[in-house]
């Protein structure tokens, strides 16, 4: 056997990463996919990769050395339970399976519990940085256990992006840890596009400026604090002429958003483990309603103001990037408290600066800033909620006039800012010294004797609604 590492799975992100892999030193790649022509037409276009090729997976086995590792880049569901059979088949113990796909994380939890049986490593990785990043340096994210990372962590090393010398991976924790995380970036990936796009939405209608004029914002804001990739390819869409009309072609794309589920799966998450991830869930549903083209086409007549013109077109651009900025750091603090809720409800010792600092390249949500929460969590790694970090509660509240005006000009003039306003209220809503759920308990126990607990004393209580309205314990 040549190979110390396998890729199975030739499509884009499978060949690119088997590429990249290949480029670094000291590594033979060994590659199967389950058609066999994609597998000849990758080994004869990349000769310089020394790719070993197999078309059976039993071949592929033979061909990598013991503890053999192979990465699976197929699309995620029920083909990856397949290919997972085949190679535990074909493997032995002590050999690693690493799921590379955007699997959802209590699948590698089974996945995992299940292989563990045979003797055998299962590992759920999150890989980020789309096909660019497969080929010339991803953000990795694996779980599994931290035996299976000795082997995994070196060639892992190799192939991410680095960022501050630094590659960008880290152990994130066992089973499904890794794929957990990778959930959670998506989330974050949803309301930061998200919240770009209602930035970019409020600048257009309220200036009029263009959007070549308004990619040049958004190439200037890329100087500054929001330093970002998101940032950085919104100026470069923003810029492109369709070259049929001669219009942006940000006009003749079809104004409703897909979506693979990774957000969805974030939220349905949250959900569960009663973590208000609100701005993710905004840009989840701001995605669905765009895809409601019926229901849209419906609506369109209902009444409402439409639209603006702001008189001081500087300042209201200003004011947008504080509102983006503010509400990029609640995006994020929500997304870390899902992180810190997941390692709580599942056992995992995730250490969050070192999820920020693994975001800081190759990923599609790395961002200057990520920095500062690394440096957050080490100031304090019991850090309750990231918006109250010293550096983060400054940079809101430096941001917060803006960002309220925003939100009001944005509701007066009738433009959806869904995730710019919940980040305030989310905001508001952790800041409030007294929040009206006093009331809904009051509400619970009228209805359904639901009880409550009071500020001044211990215990529990119930009143007696239906009859003298006395209060009494429960
Ligand atoms: C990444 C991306 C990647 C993929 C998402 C996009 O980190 O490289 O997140 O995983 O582009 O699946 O998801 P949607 O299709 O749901 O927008």
């Amino acid at each position: 056997p040549s190979a110390n590492i396998g890729v199975v799975g030739m499509a884009v992100m499978g060949s690119n990463l088997a590429r990249n892999l290949a480029s670094r030193e000291g590594n033979t790649v060994a590659v199967y996919n389950r058609s066999p022509e994609r597998t000849r037409t990758l080994v004869s276009e990349h000769p310089e990769a020394g790719f070993v090729p197999s078309e059976s997976i039993a071949d592929f086995a033979a061909s990598l050395q013991k503890p053999r590792t192979a990465i699976i880049m197929v699309q995620a569901g029920a083909g990856t339970d397949a290919v997972i059979n085949q190679l535990v088949d074909a493997f032995e113990p002590g050999d690693i399976i690493v799921d590379g796909g955007n699997a959802l994380f209590t699948d590698t939890r089974r996945r995992e519990a299940a292989v563990r049986e045979t003797g055998i490593h299962f590992v759920g990785c999150g890989i980020s940085g789309g096909e660019e990043g497969a080929l010339n340096g991803p953000s990795l994210m694996p779980g599994g256990t931290a035996e299976s990372y000795e082997t995994l962590g070196p060639i892992l090393r190799s192939i991410a992006a680095v960022a501050e010398g630094e590659p960008c991976v880290t152990h994130v924790g066992t089973d499904g840890a890794g794929h957990f995380v990778k959930m959670i970036h998506n989330g974050i990936e949803y309301a930061d596009m998200q919240l770009i796009a209602e930035a970019y939405d409020l600048i257009r209608r309220g200036t009029g400026k263009s959007p070549a004029e308004i990619a040049e914002i958004f190439a200037e804001w890329n100087k500054g604090e929001l330093e970002s990739y998101l940032i950085e390819i919104t100026a470069e869409v923003l810029r492109q002429v369709d070259a049929d009309t001669q219009l942006p072609l940000v006009d003749v794309i079809l104004d409703a958003a897909g979506a693979k589920g990774t957000g969805a799966w974030t939220v349905q998450t949250a959900l569960d483990l009663g973590v208000p991830v609100s701005g993710i869930a905004e840009a989840v549903f701001a995605r669905s309603v765009s895809s409601k083209l019926e229901q849209r086409a419906a609506s369109r007549t209902l009444p409402g103001p439409d639209g603006f013109q702001v008189e001081d077109a500087d300042g209201f651009v200003e004011d947008v990037r504080l509102a983006l900025y503010a509400s990029k750091i609640i995006a994020y603090s929500q997304g870390f408290d899902a992180i810190i809720a997941g390692a709580e409800q599942y056992g995992w010792d995730i250490k969050k600066g070192d999820i920020a600092a693994i975001w800081r390249a190759g990923c599609i949500i790395r961002a200057r800033f990520l920095n500062r929460i690394t440096e957050a969590y080490a100031e304090d790694p019991n850090l309750v909620a990231l918006v109250t970090a010293p550096f983060f509660r400054d940079a809101v509240d430096t941001a917060q006039a803006a960002w309220r005006r925003v939100v009001v000009q944005a509701a007066q003039a009738g433009i959806p800012a869904p995730a710019f306003s919940s980040s305030l209220s989310y905001y508001d809503g952790l800041r409030a010294e007294r929040l009206p759920a006093a009331l809904i308990q009051g509400q619970r126990d009228f209805f359904g004797a639901h009880t409550y607990k009071r500020v001044d004393r211990d215990g529990v209580f119930h009143t007696d609604w239906s009859g003298d309205r006395t209060e009494r314990s429960a």
